[in-house]
């Protein structure tokens, strides 16, 4: 029989069990022991690390940035193969350093974990990693922290799919000031490259009171901005028992008093809605920023992609937005190398890119991944025919942003700041509404606060200014 009445009661026990084991730890070691959370990929990964780091430090590790730590986790991306080859290279140096500090755990987690290859390759080359789980279970990362007191060998806790969603874990945020929340978990679009629904799972999305709920303590606890994430936004809320739109969940989330700006990511033009642009139109909250990926220009490789657009849709979508919401940001993703693709379809993207006018496009060449329907089509490209074509996408996404991200020159902007500039002290960095970042003279005081930036120039992506 089960004792507990929830998953989130379960986890919290095995939260205490592990406290006990990480003092005994500190007892052995004579100081805290340390744990270090390294993130690869996307948003949705960084958020998750933050559940990681909460629960570490919840049952007592101090958490470090250093790959020395006494307890170590990758959670990892796998969208495209050098994300995997980054994770090899990285574990093979923590083969090294675990033989300096043998009491060392490494864990594995995270979407290149749901992949049966990626399993099997570390359990034969990296056989000395303590714990493998996936996408689907990290709910229960306490348990299987306790887990890797308990039993000495390799422990591998990989589900192929789940519907739960559970809530009210522990959480440490990066930012004070803004938060990620996931608003659904998994894609049901099946674009043919993509291997983001084989190991993220079904679309299924949260309920609009655990969100609101959320939002709400988190803008008590100091947060102005957040940005909700999903891999497809624009589908929010099919799943639910009582279904509801994204514009909808939107619109509640406006309400929200103190939260400041809202963001989301990622939105798929073919489920863009007339409701969702007129929200966005009326809104004081929604950021004037929207990425909406591209992939590629061309009808004919948008087919072979199973994208479910044209070029022309997409061209009259963004047309319509920037008529509706003239100072918004438009930013995209843009694949170069698909099967199949000539040099008259990257023409075609190139065409697309010069006509919308991005603030920015994420250019990547094609990966193939294993087990998605673009890995078995026949004519894969030349590696060299894509470098060529991949400098003429970044060149024109270069030339075409310069001039669309600089419209803002010699006006003045609300940005929110958000760090001290790495490379100069005397600067803070922030960003406009629009996702444009801002570099300007101030200190730590201003970060998290909103502040009046004027925008004396333009630097390809980004703007000095300085605060009025
Ligand atoms: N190869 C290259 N890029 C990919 N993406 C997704 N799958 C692949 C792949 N197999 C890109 C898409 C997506 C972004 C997150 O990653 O452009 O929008
Ligand atoms: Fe991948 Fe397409 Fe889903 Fe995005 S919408 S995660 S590209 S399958």
């Amino acid at each position: 029989m089960n004792p507990f009445n929830t998953e989130t009661e379960k986890q919290y026990f095995y939260l205490d069990k592990c406290k006990e084991h990480v003092i005994e730890l500190a007892r052995q070691l004579g100081r805290t022991p340390t744990a270090c959370v390294t993130t690869f990929g996307c948003q949705m990964n960084a958020r998750d690390s933050e559940k990681l780091v909460g629960i570490l430090q919840q049952v007592g590790y101090q958490v470090i940035e250093e790959e020395t730590a006494d307890f170590v986790i990758f959670n990892t991306c796998t969208v495209r193969d050098n994300a995997n080859q980054k994770v090899y290279g990285r574990l093979g140096k923590l083969k090294s350093t675990k033989r300096k500090i043998p009491h060392m755990k490494v864990a594995l987690c995270g979407c290149m974990m749901q992949e049966p290859s990626a399993i099997e390759k570390i359990r034969k080359s990296y056989s000395f990693v303590n714990l493998v789980f996936g996408t689907h279970n990290i709910f229960k990362f306490a348990e299987l922290l306790y887990g890797t007191f308990v039993q000495d060998r390799m422990l591998v806790d990989v589900w192929e799919d789940t519907d739960q969603i559970v809530e009210d874990l522990p959480c440490t945020r990066k930012y004070p000031f803004k938060s990620g929340i996931n608003i659904m978990f998994g894609c049901n679009n099946f674009c043919s490259y993509c291997i983001v629904p084989y190991v993220r799972g079904r679309e299924r999305s949260r309920e609009p009171k655990d969100i609101l709920a959320e939002i709400k303590a988190l803008v008590a606890d100091g947060v102005v901005e957040v940005m909700l994430l999903g891999q497809n936004v624009n589908s929010y809320g099919k799943t639910l028992s009582t279904p509801m739109t994204f514009a909808q969940l939107l619109t509640e989330i406006e309400k929200i008093e103190g939260l400041k700006r809202i963001r989301f990511m990622t939105s798929h033009p073919k489920d863009l809605s007339e409701e969702l642009i007129q929200v966005m139109k009326a809104s004081n909250k929604i950021c004037k920023h929207l990425h909406l990926p591209l992939q590629s220009g061309s009808t004919r490789i948008l087919e072979a992609m199973n994208r479910r657009y044209t070029k022309e849709q997409y061209l009259a979508l963004a047309k319509h937005i920037k008529e509706e919401i003239p100072d918004i940001a438009l930013t995209t993703d843009i694949i170069v190398g698909f099967p199949g693709e000539t040099s008259e379809d990257i023409d075609e993207t190139i065409d697309v890119i010069k006509q919308v006018g991005y603030e920015n496009a994420f250019t990547f060449i094609y990966s193939k991944r294993t087990g998605t329907p673009a890995a078995a089509m026949p004519n894969q490209v030349s590696e060299e025919w894509v470098k060529t074509e991949f400098e003429r996408v970044l060149k024109t996404v270069q030339e075409t942003a310069r001039l669309t991200v600089g419209k803002y020159e010699g006006t003045s902007q609300e940005v929110l700041v958000e760090e001290i500039n790495e490379q100069d002290s005397t600067l803070v960095s922030g960003r406009m509404s629009n996702n444009t970042i801002v570099h300007f003279k101030g200190d730590a005081s201003l970060i998290g606060t909103l502040v009046d930036v004027y925008l004396d120039e333009c630097h390809g992506f980004y703007y000095m200014g300085h605060r009025i």
